[in-house]
């Protein structure tokens, strides 16, 4: 889903020729996948967004996680590294705990479940191992294509469109986060050369009750969206309560934060319509 909207992003600039790899083309999990691919790119840049992303599974299968999200990772980046490439590792705003707070790129981790820790040995593997890299920590993303499962605003959509009521989670909190606006911004950090860690996101802050609401709503559809405790839904993975990533290093580098994810979410669906029409 990232990939989709990153590399229509990059291609559209000028100067940047953009090479989109799937897991047939290059498998992160096997080293010689990675050689190979690298080898016929030589790439200047690498943005490494494959993952194992579906956290309930990731829980039930630890071992497959850590292969794909850390061992995968560290294949990518002793590659990069060996070729002068710039890393920029997509990790997870999922590290935190259940404190209510937006965390900042010094906050301590969590770690609650087994797709953060992977995530993060990830992140650890780029730090040691890449002398050039951005660490990317997004929000909650949507964005990409209608049918991407991780597309959660497209998917609200199709669960919501036949029913007359939706339950959605009150006590659990996030930053919505529009792919093509965070690539947009990727693309800003990469010519900077302002390496290291960042949270990325929309600006704000919602439960996954807000979030739900403005997507039906800004869909027009008529259904009921009911506030509902966590309990309710059952998750194989501890998940944290907050997910809430502030913009700190961001800020500090005097980038202009992204907008309001309310300005995302309508952006995002009106270009859906658009293209439906
Ligand atoms: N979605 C979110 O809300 C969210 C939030 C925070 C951070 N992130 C992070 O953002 C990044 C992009 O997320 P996304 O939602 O765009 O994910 P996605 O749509 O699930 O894309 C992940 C891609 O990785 C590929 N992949 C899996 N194993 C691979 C392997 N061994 N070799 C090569 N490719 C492999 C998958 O290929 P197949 O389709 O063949 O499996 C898939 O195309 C991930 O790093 C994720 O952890 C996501």
């Amino acid at each position: 889903m990232l990939s989709t909207d990153f590399i229509k992003t990059a291609a559209a600039e000028s100067g940047i020729e953009v090479s989109g790899m799937n897991r047939d083309q290059m498998d992160i999990c096997d080293a010689a996948s990675v050689r190979k691919a690298f080898h016929e790119i030589k790439p200047d840049w690498v943005l490494h967004a494959a993952a194992l992303t579906d956290v309930d599974y990731c829980e039930e299968n630890p071992e497959k996680a850590f292969r794909v999200n850390a061992e995968g990772t560290r294949n990518v980046a002793i590659q990069g590294e060996s070729m002068g490439a710039v890393i920029v590792y997509i990790s997870t705003c999922g590290l935190f705990g259940d404190e209510i707070k937006a965390y900042v790129e010094t906050d301590p981790v969590e770690l609650k479940t087994k797709y953060a820790q992977s995530k993060y040995a990830g992140e650890k593997t780029v730090i040691d191992k890449c002398s050039k890299y951005y660490i990317i920590r997004p929000g909650w993303l949507f964005g990409g294509l209608p049918h991407h499962q991780n597309n959660f605003v497209y998917q609200r959509y199709l669960e919501a469109r036949n029913k007359s009521s939706i339950n959605s989670v009150v006590n659990r909190y996030g930053s919505p986060t529009y792919t093509k606006h965070l690539s947009g911004k990727i693309l800003q950090l990469l010519k900077s050369n302002y390496f290291g860690l960042y949270h990325i996101t929309n600006s704000g802050h919602a439960s996954s009750y807000e979030y739900v609401r403005k997507i039906i709503e800004t869909w027009k559809l008529p259904t009921e969206v009911i506030p509902v405790d966590s309990n309710m839904f059952p998750r194989k993975a501890p998940v944290p309560d907050c997910e809430m990533l502030k913009n700190q290093r961001l800020q500090q580098k005097e980038f202009e934060l992204l907008p309001h994810w309310h300005e995302a979410i309508e952006e995002y669906i009106s270009e859906v319509r658009k293209k439906q029409a």
